[in-house]
């Protein structure tokens, strides 16, 4: 591999690096703009291409379910900040919203590059359509990649981000499908002992492995 394909890669629980950024918004660095809350940093392969264009827009619409989840976006292209802000005037007018988050300037995919979100396989110049949830530590949480031919769904990334906020401190984990308000699972290592102590409401055990709990029930009395 010749270092212009050279990738970095991530994997779940390495800390994103701490990326000095000239942006849409601004120039600053990651961690000043991610603050104490999450993050959703998430790559398109280029401005003025019509799947990043609907992305860019729907994720621009769902700012405020991102900040009810004290969670910010900030999105990647491989193009100059100059070139952003001409794309978002079109993105604005077609999918009818404002583009409020900030896209990072990144011409010489150099950033790309080194978080992992060119595919060394493809196109050197295009990214993936990379999505990394980070926490308030910094830490990568989960990485979804999806080829430039397929765009994302949204709504999927505010669930994953609803699971693992749940998730993180409590010892459940969400089944497959799970929403919101839905039952979780009680994790294996929990005991029954330690069990009732947790979730005075009871559990479903479907089996002694698979362990139903609801959250917002009442403590049986
Ligand atoms: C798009 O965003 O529409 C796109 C970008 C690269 C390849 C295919 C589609």
């Amino acid at each position: 591999m010749d270092s212009k394909t050279e990738c970095a890669s991530l994997m779940l629980g390495d800390t994103f690096p701490n990326l000095d950024l000239k942006t849409s918004t601004g120039d600053f660095k990651l961690y000043d703009y991610q603050g104490s809350g999450w993050l959703i940093f998430f790559s398109h392969p280029r401005d003025f291409t019509p799947v990043c264009t609907t992305e860019l827009g729907r994720a621009a619409k769902l700012v405020p379910e991102f900040e009810k989840r004290s969670c910010k976006l900030i999105a990647l292209s491989c193009d100059s900040v100059e070139h952003h802000k001409e794309w978002i005037k079109d993105i604005n007018e077609t999918q009818k919203t404002e583009v409020t988050y900030p896209i990072i300037g990144d011409a010489d995919s150099k950033i790309a590059r080194s978080v992992g979100m060119i595919h060394p396989k493809l196109d050197e110049k295009v990214t993936v359509r990379t999505t990394y949830i980070i926490d308030p530590n910094h830490v990568v949480k989960i990485m979804i990649q999806y080829p430039p031919s397929t765009g994302r769904n949204f709504d999927e990334i505010i669930r994953v981000l609803d699971s693992l906020q749940l998730t993180v401190n409590r010892k459940v984990a969400t089944p497959e499908n799970w929403k919101q308000g839905d039952c979780v699972v009680i994790l294996p290592t929990v005991t029954n002992d330690q069990a009732k102590e947790m979730f005075p409401q009871g559990w479903n055990e479907v089996k002694p492995y698979l362990r139903l709990v609801d959250l917002n029930a009442q403590p049986k009395k």
